[in-house]
């Protein structure tokens, strides 16, 4: 069974494995391999480890992690919604938003928004999200990254 919960510091490697597979596996008929190695090759430092502990949730299956997902509270921005590669196309980036978006109901927000890769467009389309102007986003290390801006009404019980 499939359950969603907040992430502790233990789940930062998995967190970090399933961000570095899922955009390799996904991302790569949109983006330069090249430009999808600088932004989620290496190791993760203490600051991911950190970002993980105080804002990530992770989807568990049968003991393993295998999704991640993060909601910043202050601005309803979605962030690090990644499935593993072999768990992806089973409803799991489909739950992680919905209890992101339940999280944000009961913090009284009226509305989501996020930054999608170009591939996952169609996913979040799936999932209720608006959004079709192309921009770019800006990763951690500074890279420059297309994407589509992207936003969704919080309702309550929807
Ligand atoms: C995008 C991603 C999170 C989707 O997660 P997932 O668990 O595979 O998706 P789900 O199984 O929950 O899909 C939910 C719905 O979206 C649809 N969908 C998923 N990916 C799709 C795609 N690329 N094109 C069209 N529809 C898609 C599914 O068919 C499903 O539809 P249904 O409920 O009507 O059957 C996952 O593929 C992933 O990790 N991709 C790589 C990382 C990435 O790009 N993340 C987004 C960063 S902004």
């Amino acid at each position: 069974m499939l359950t969603i919960r907040k992430a502790n510091r233990d789940d930062a490697f998995d967190a970090w494995d399933i961000r570095k597979t899922s955009v390799h596996a996904a991302c790569a008929e949109h983006y330069p391999r090249a430009a999808l190695s600088a932004w989620v090759d290496g190791s993760p430092g203490d600051k991911w480890v950190s970002v993980v502990e105080r804002y990530f949730y992770v989807a568990v299956d049968r003991g393993s992690v295998v999704g991640t997902g993060m909601l910043t509270l202050a601005s309803g921005q979605v962030d690090a919604i990644f499935v593993r590669p072999s768990h992806m196309g089973r409803g799991i980036g489909r739950k992680m938003l919905d209890s992101l978006q339940a999280l944000a109901a009961e913090h009284g927000l009226d509305a989501m928004r996020l930054d999608a890769t170009l591939n996952a467009v169609p996913f979040y389309r799936n999932c209720g999200w608006s959004g079709d102007s192309v921009s770019t986003y800006r990763t951690a290390r500074g890279l420059e990254l297309a994407c589509v801006p992207m936003t969704k009404l919080v309702i309550v019980g929807g």
